[in-house]
């Protein structure tokens, strides 16, 4: 509870006043059996006159009436503080997903993430507003109505002696199994919504790969996966509404049966029996009503569990512990010493082994080596997107941990090799890069980079809209644009992974061009497939398999690594090479 409570102390007012208005609601109705018996004894006895019944249809007008003004107020409160605390929620949950590192969201999962922000969120704001609605109304129906058939027979209301821990019992039974099978349904919408999210974000590759029929077959499963998760929670639902009812009319008859011979007797009135019976059904009905709240609880609490799986992870990478976070990134140089790094920590082969280098501020350093063998890991951990598990990366001679992460990422651009644009306009994602950059910088950076060029060629230039994820550009377009938004920034060191792939050879040495005169005083690596984009760099690292197995020009290279000569002769010839 203590977790909630600081959703719910904003709107503490709304909170108290919901379930309040509901007890006027149930203090109407546990006054109405008793104005009705009274009409009906004094109809039974032949004293009933124009005017007493006059004066009890009035009463119990009013009643009713205070009874409506009750429960709308009841109603309101409750729907505008349970929007209000799921709104919080929803703020802090996101606000949270922001903080995660890559690490932390490769743990979830964003199919999970997305289900937690939304789905999970709506079941705690259902259940709150039911609570405000019963929590104080079926306990005071409950109460009140024992009062009242205790006050009535004290003998007859014996019976509830059995039939509620018999109620309570079967309830509190069901409760526990549904729990279990509550978590099983969200972790099954989990499923369905990481099919159905990784299905729509790559729907062009689906169709092009005629896979829809294979995709189709895989959401059936997670459906039905979903389907049955589903079912068997309901059925302990299903039967615990007829199992109620009947043992609440069993006691109906019970009491019925007793009562027949006392009126008979002349031991009790009819309109007394009448109003008995009707406490009998609402005070069962509303120990329903308790138990319902339960089973809603236990999906609540199935809900409250995952979000609060979010709300307390620690993001695994932060600056808090910064001792330097004024500092901004000056030069760029950059220093590993000694770095190993692995994806899963309990898995023995090290993604990166060992790693030791340095890079001279000013300098072009190009980074070979073949597909997977670490490239794109080791430059992520200059910006800090992953942490390494052993040694230490400098930038300027300071440990990267020490620099607060908005100045390192400040300092450091990165053009991720699976990069995307956002849906709005051309101008506006260059600007991630510096929101208060002029046209005239930006356009600068869109020349530097090749994308000018095409986009003048738009009919609003960079005022053009791009669809999410920049789907109505080329992937050569798109990657110019991503090294445009980079430049913008005017980093110290600049990292492109695999930048240039879909872009022709002439236009990525007008980049490289354009680099070698605007960018002279950054730190440039360039991680590429082809030896062209890296021929020209001042220093090319290769890699293999987690670790550097050679530094040098491209001339020192082919004289003494093998495998950057087999790479170069059967990419330029033996001639070129
Ligand atoms: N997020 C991740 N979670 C787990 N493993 C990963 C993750 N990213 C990469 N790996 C693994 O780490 C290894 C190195 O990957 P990395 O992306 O650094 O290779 P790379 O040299 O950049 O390859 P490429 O040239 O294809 O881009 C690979 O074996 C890959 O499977
Ligand atoms: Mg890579």
């Amino acid at each position: 509870m203590k977790h909630w409570w600081k959703y719910i102390r904003p709107y503490k007012a709304w909170f108290i006043l919901g379930p309040l208005c509901m007890i006027v609601e149930v203090i109407g109705e546990v006054l109405m059996p008793m104005l009705l018996a009274g009409v009906i004894n004094a109809g039974n006895a032949g004293t009933l006159t124009v005017g007493s019944s006059i004066g009890t249809a009035g009463l119990m007008i009013l009643t009713a009436l205070f009874m409506m003004a009750g429960g709308i107020g009841g109603a309101y409160f409750s729907s505008k503080a349970s929007i209000a605390f799921a709104g919080d929620i929803r703020n802090d949950l996101y606000r949270k997903i922001q903080s995660f590192s890559f690490g932390n969201i490769d743990r979830f999962s964003t199919g999970s993430l997305v289900t937690r922000v939304t789905n999970d969120v709506t079941q705690m704001q259902n259940f709150v507003a039911m609570v405000m609605r019963m929590a104080l109304r079926a306990p005071g129906m409950m109460i009140g109505g024992l009062i009242m058939a205790i006050r009535l027979r004290s003998d007859l209301a014996m019976t509830f002696l059995i039939s509620i821990p018999v109620l309570l019992v079967f309830v509190g039974s069901n409760i526990l199994t549904a729990f279990p099978r509550f978590k099983n349904v969200q972790s099954k919408v989990d499923g369905l919504n990481s099919t159905v999210q990784e299905n729509i974000t790559n729907v062009r590759v689906v169709k092009s790969f005629v896979r829809e029929e294979d995709e189709n077959k895989k959401f059936h499963r997670a459906n039905g996966d979903l389907k049955n998760a589903q079912l068997r929670a309901m059925r302990i639902v299903i039967q615990m509404q007829p199992v109620t009812t009947l043992i609440m009319y069993i006691t109906v008859i019970a009491v019925a049966w007793q009562g027949h011979t006392l009126v008979l007797g002349k031991e009790m009135a009819v309109g007394d029996l009448s109003a008995f019976v009707n406490y009998v059904i609402q005070i069962l009905s509303s120990l329903i009503m308790v138990t319902f709240l339960f089973m809603m609880s236990s999906r609540a609490m199935a809900s409250a569990k995952r979000i609060r799986e979010v709300l307390e992870e620690d993001p695994d990478l932060n600056d808090d512990n910064a001792a330097r976070k004024d500092l901004t990134v000056k030069e760029g140089r950059v220093e590993f010493r000694h770095v190993s790094f692995r994806y899963y920590k309990h898995s023995e082969d090290s993604v990166l082994d060992d790693i030791s280098l340095s890079i001279e501020p000013g300098s072009t350093v190009g980074i070979i080596g073949s597909t997977g063998c670490g490239k794109s890991t080791l430059v992520s951990m200059i910006p800090r997107l992953y942490d390494p598990d052993e040694g230490e990366i400098l930038v300027d001679g300071v440990n990267v941990k020490d620099y607060s992460l908005y100045h390192l990422r400040e300092g450091v651009g990165m053009v991720l090799q699976k990069n995307v644009l956002f849906s709005g306009t051309i101008a506006e994602n260059l600007r991630w890069g510096d929101e208060d950059a002029t046209d005239e910088e930006m356009i600068a950076a869109a020349t530097s980079s090749q994308a000018d060029k095409f986009v003048s060629t738009f009919l609003q230039g960079y005022d053009s809209e791009l669809d999410k994820g920049g789907n109505n550009l080329s992937g050569g377009q798109k990657q110019r644009l991503c090294i445009a938004r980079a430049l913008l920034k005017k980093p110290k060191i600049l990292i492109l992974d695999d930048s240039t792939s879909a872009v022709d050879t002439a236009t990525e040495a007008q980049i490289r061009h354009a680099f070698t005169h605007e960018l002279a005083g950054s730190t440039k690596i360039i991680i590429a497939q082809r030896i062209a984009s890296v021929m020209d760099a001042d220093r090319i690292i290769v890699m293999n398999e987690g670790k550097i197995t050679g530094v040098g020009t491209h001339d020192e290279l082919l004289e003494s690594n093998t495998e950057y000569r087999e790479i170069a002769e059967s990419q330029l010839g033996k001639k070129g090479a």
